[in-house]
């Protein structure tokens, strides 16, 4: 992993991996690549390119242009939003990553991409979630992550292609928020707080899901990048999780530092039947012991430093 090109540049994982990337690999081989620009750190602190993914000629071109070993696809539609639109999740989704496979293929390139608690349906086992189970996803959004997930180890079997990837739960961030996402409560919830002291949450009490700070996310993308082969027996869809919880718990939490914030509740019909649908607790059993994953913020010590990052405005 020596020159690394990142699609969804600017999407809520992007925006923090391409910091991290070029702090640990050099600004010069991070390419940063959306199909938008924007005035930030990502644009302006190293290469940028416009990429649109699904356009497979100009993804090759700049993968030749730049001379990269490893590509790190990210582009790609949330679980709300693919529901609103399924024909453009499936175009974006999986023509999206089947150019960034077949350009891998080509070029001899290192791949990664995320898959989700998306890819796990209602026939799943919902606690301790094993890494290999039943899936039968019933979103648009978890058929695309089963599909790529299937897609990611084919191209290692049948092509060679040195494919990794984990199954990420809902990621919490304090520079890019998500869009369209059904985690997403988890990281309002924080913005609201601080703002109007309330939150209404469209997911309901009792309802437990997966969750991860942004920093052990992006540790666990190098880590599993910079794992030793001979170790990984799975390749693709890692199970990854750094703690279950229900909106009432990151709501009290809330409160031991803004004593009086309140939550309440309004449940989205659609969000909550795909929270329904997903599991409560996975179990990351598999990443530990091929690879050494591990996370270090727990439900605490993330508010806290949300809370303080927010208050304080950290710039990117
Ligand atoms: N955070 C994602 C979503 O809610 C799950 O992968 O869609």
């Amino acid at each position: 992993m020596k020159r690394i090109l990142v699609t969804g540049a600017l999407g809520q994982i992007g925006s923090e991996l391409i910091t991290k990337l070029r702090k640990e690999y050099g600004a010069d081989n991070v390419i940063a690549t959306d199909i938008r620009t924007a005035d930030s750190e990502v644009v302006h602190g190293g290469p940028f390119e416009i990429l649109d993914v699904t356009d497979a000629a100009q993804m090759n071109e700049l993968v030749s242009k730049y001379k990269v070993d490893t590509m790190m696809h990210m582009a790609a539609l949330l679980s709300a939003r693919a529901e609103e639109n399924p024909q453009l999740a499936w175009h974006l989704n999986m023509g999206g990553l089947v150019n960034g496979l077949e350009a891998a293929r080509e070029h001899h390139l290192q791949f990664f991409t995320p898959s989700s608690i998306g890819a796990f349906g209602p026939d799943t086992p919902k606690h301790g979630t094993p890494q290999d189970t039943i899936q039968r996803p019933t979103t648009m959004y978890g058929v695309n992550k089963v599909s790529g997930e299937l897609l990611c180890d084919y191209y290692f079997t049948r092509f060679g292609v040195d494919t990794r990837g984990v199954r990420f739960p809902g990621l919490i961030s304090y520079v890019t928020p998500p869009g369209g996402g059904t985690t997403d409560y988890a990281v309002e919830i924080y913005y609201e707080a601080l703002k109007t002291g309330k939150y209404t949450s469209y997911i309901d009490k009792g309802t437990y899901m997966d969750m991860m700070y942004m920093p052990d996310a992006l540790q666990a993308i190098v880590d599993l990048m910079e794992a030793d082969p001979a170790k990984l027996k799975h390749r693709n869809a890692f199970n990854v999780t750094a703690m279950s919880i229900e909106p009432e718990m990151v709501a009290a939490e809330i409160k031991k530092h803004i004593p009086s914030f309140e939550i309440s509740y309004q449940p989205d019909p659609v969000r909550q039947a795909i929270a329904d649908s997903w599991p409560d607790a996975i179990d990351a059993s598999a990443s530990k012991a091929e690879w050494g994953f591990k996370a270090e913020y727990d439900l605490a010590t993330m508010t806290a430093d949300m809370l303080q990052k927010l208050k304080t405005g950290i710039p990117q």
